[in-house]
């Protein structure tokens, strides 16, 4: 390949650097495309998040070419037609991601460092499962849900009520179930995960197919298809599930630490990832990784990683953000699961300037 896209980052001259910089903006442009407004990806996650980290590495060495349309300066992707905007009142951000232990040990680093903790004092931090599906915003007022949207490009998302209205595990009025249960803020914005169970997206795929219509590649897949549904019926028959692990504008603080807010929040009907730990060491953290990793199969819905967040809000308030993402919280990404198959077939296909390509045709796990 003529192209500068094997060259390792280290050895780029100025000029590779800048044609990367944009074969990369264009190409993570298509994924998100693809993956947010088409919910048909057509490469595995492990590789879209290459394709980014590569990127991130050469704006690092070169921070002169950073584009205007460069994927670190943005989240997602615009919304698709057919449904109203909404502008997210707080944005909806993405997470960094970690993919060893050593990243992680980087990553409480930097908040020591930038929080000016001394070596004897705890950091906790919240360790939860992270769940593959997609994520949706959840605005109620005085306690009752008055509106829902997916993230989109993170500032402004898709009007999507009628439809997550539909999922049974979102509560539509918030009430206190225990008499220590604080009252519900007036604003209260729940940032959460839409996702489908295996065994119920097996058995969809299943009536798909009998009934002749689309059969879904994998349950966030058919999740974030159920989700684009214009009509809120179709979404109603299908087997959405919410867990809720964040949240947006709020008139009152939910706590003054993540383990608190959770209950809080599980005290208003909410549903929570679990199993969720506070771990108060690095050494702490990398167990609770093995430990989901280990149950990983068993699991009945996917999850690609598990996510950390200082457990304190003061910190995290003092740790903000870095343009898409938290300062407080990072993605610790299993490696892409693995699974033997048979390859059907080899195609080679020829592209407009004459390259050969081969592609392997494999049998679907
Ligand atoms: S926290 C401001 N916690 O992963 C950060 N996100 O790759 C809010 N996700 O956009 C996100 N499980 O859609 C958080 N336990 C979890 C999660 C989680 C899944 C999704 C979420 C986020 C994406 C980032």
């Amino acid at each position: 390949m003529s192209s500068a896209d094997e060259v390792p980052v280290e050895q780029l001259t100025p000029k590779q650097a800048a044609e990367e910089l944009k074969r990369l903006a264009e190409a993570v442009l298509r994924h998100d495309r693809l993956y947010f407004q088409e919910a048909a990806p057509e490469v595995p996650d492990a590789e879209y998040d290459a394709l980014r980290r590569r990127n991130e590495a050469i704006e690092a060495r070169f921070p002169d070419l950073l584009r205007a349309d460069s994927p670190s300066r943005r989240v997602g992707a615009a919304p698709a037609t057919g449904f109203a905007k909404v502008r997210h009142r707080a944005p909806m951000l993405s997470l960094g991601n970690a993919f060893g232990d050593d990243e992680v040990a980087e990553f409480l680093a930097r908040i020591r460092r930038f929080l000016n903790i001394k070596d004897n004092e705890e950091v906790a931090v919240l360790a939860e499962p992270k769940i593959d599906g997609v994520s949706a915003s959840l605005r109620y007022e005085d306690g009752r849900f008055v509106q829902g949207a997916t993230r989109g490009d993170g500032t402004t998302g898709e009007d999507i009520t009628a439809n997550l209205r539909t999922i049974g595990d979102l509560p539509t009025e918030l009430k206190g179930r225990a008499p220590d249960v604080l009252e519900v803020p007036k604003v209260l914005e729940i940032r959460g995960e839409v996702y489908m169970r295996r065994d119920a997206f097996q058995a969809l795929n299943k009536r798909q197919e009998s009934a002749g219509e689309k059969v879904f590649a994998n349950p966030r897949n058919a999740a974030a298809g159920s989700l684009r549904q214009l009509d809120p019926q179709i979404t109603a028959a299908r087997p959405l599930h919410f867990f809720a692990y964040a949240w947006g504008e709020v008139s009152a603080p939910l706590g003054t630490t993540m383990a608190e807010a959770r209950e809080r929040l599980h005290g208003w009907g909410f549903i929570l990832n679990e199993p969720a730990r506070i771990c108060a060491s690095l050494d702490q953290v990398l167990a609770y990784y093995r430990e989901i990793a280990e149950a990983r199969p068993r699991l009945p819905f996917d999850i690609d990683g598990v996510v950390y967040k200082v457990d304190r809000l003061d910190w995290q308030e003092r740790l903000g953000f870095v343009s898409r993402a938290p300062r407080w919280a990072v993605a610790h990404k299993f490696p892409a699961e693995q699974a033997e198959t048979v390859l059907n077939a080899i195609e080679v296909q020829v592209g407009r300037t004459g390259a050969l390509t081969p592609v392997a045709r494999l049998e679907p796990v």
